[in-house]
């Protein structure tokens, strides 16, 4: 079997083959999440085509599979200053049972590509009851459950070349980066409140959290919870990437306790949020996605 650092060297060649000078070392790359690919057709072709890549083509990539996930990344100027930029149009998730290296490999190629700042976007579901859906969370810190747990993306050997074998998480999310998110909220209006700065839970998936869990990631301190981003963030801040995370909140999660079966309980029986699904995950996306897509293109104007 192939090691997976030659598969960053055969896709990093394949690019340099394949895309044009303008194009071949984006200063940023963004991570798509569920429904927000879109922002790759924002691109602005004036002065150069765009150029895409399905992952099944490109070598060390597997194809990725989950519904409301295309696959592919598109290279191009983005923004009123012409960005040259990478977008990665759907990506991979651990509950589909890729391995960190697998889900995390495009970031190796990002970096060596010469990026230099990476904006990860994803779904998430709201555990801070002051959260709306459809609030954009600004991530200022992550709690990775699977990695306190021992599944990291940096397990094994390290990579001296892109980074050090025990790399700093604390402040992962680049300050600057952050004020920047919220300059670009407030020049396209959005409502004071829209935005919100959070701290993100990892889980694995692809089950929902049970309300119990839920509480737990509330008690220790998240704000949102999502199935996906840590990895990849792990990798950039390893590489020496500056990151930014943007959430949008899709759903509201349960905390409460709900009925008691106990005759004698004297447990509050309030309304629950109802059960969390992907398809409401995909409608609120689709709904924000060109404000997501605005958001993200002025963040890189202002970069
Ligand atoms: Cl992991 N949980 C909930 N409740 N909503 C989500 C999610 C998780 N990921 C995206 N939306």
């Amino acid at each position: 079997m192939q090691n997976i650092e030659d598969g960053f060297y055969d896709a990093f060649n394949y690019f340099k083959k394949r895309l044009p000078t303008k194009l071949s070392q984006p200063k940023i790359a963004i991570i798509c999440g569920s429904g927000l690919g879109g922002l790759a057709e924002t691109i602005d072709e004036t002065v150069c085509k765009k150029v895409e890549f399905k992952y099944e083509e490109i070598p060390g990539f597997v194809s990725s599979t989950v519904q409301g996930h295309v696959g592919k990344l598109v290279f191009g100027l983005l923004g009123k200053n012409q960005t040259p930029t990478v977008c990665m149009v759907g990506r991979y998730h651990f509950y589909e049972g890729y391995s960190l290296k697998q889900v995390t490999l495009p970031v190796r190629i990002f970096k060596l590509l010469g990026v230099e700042v990476l904006i990860v976007t994803n779904a998430s579901g709201a555990l801070n009851k002051d959260f709306r859906v459809g609030n954009v969370a600004v991530l200022t810190d992550h709690i990775s459950l699977p990695g306190l747990a021992g599944n990291n993306p940096l397990f094994g050997p390290n990579l001296n070349e892109f980074g050090p074998r025990f790399p700093p998480m604390r402040d992962v999310y680049d300050y600057d980066l952050r004020v920047l998110a919220f300059k670009a909220g407030s020049s396209l209006n959005f409502g004071a409140g829209a935005m919100k700065e959070a701290v993100y839970c990892f889980v694995g998936g692809p089950s929902y959290e049970t309300k119990a869990e839920a509480r737990f990631l509330r008690t220790i301190g998240g704000d949102i919870v999502g199935m996906s981003t840590v990895p990849e963030v792990i990798v950039a801040k390893h590489s020496g990437l500056r990151v930014l995370g943007l959430s949008l909140v899709t759903n509201m999660v349960a905390l409460r306790k709900g009925k008691s079966a106990d005759p004698s309980s004297t447990v509050d029986e309030e309304p629950e949020e109802p059960a969390p699904k992907h398809e409401e995950v995909l409608e609120v996306s689709k709904a924000k996605a060109r404000d997501m897509q605005d958001l993200v293109r002025t963040i890189v104007e202002l970069i």
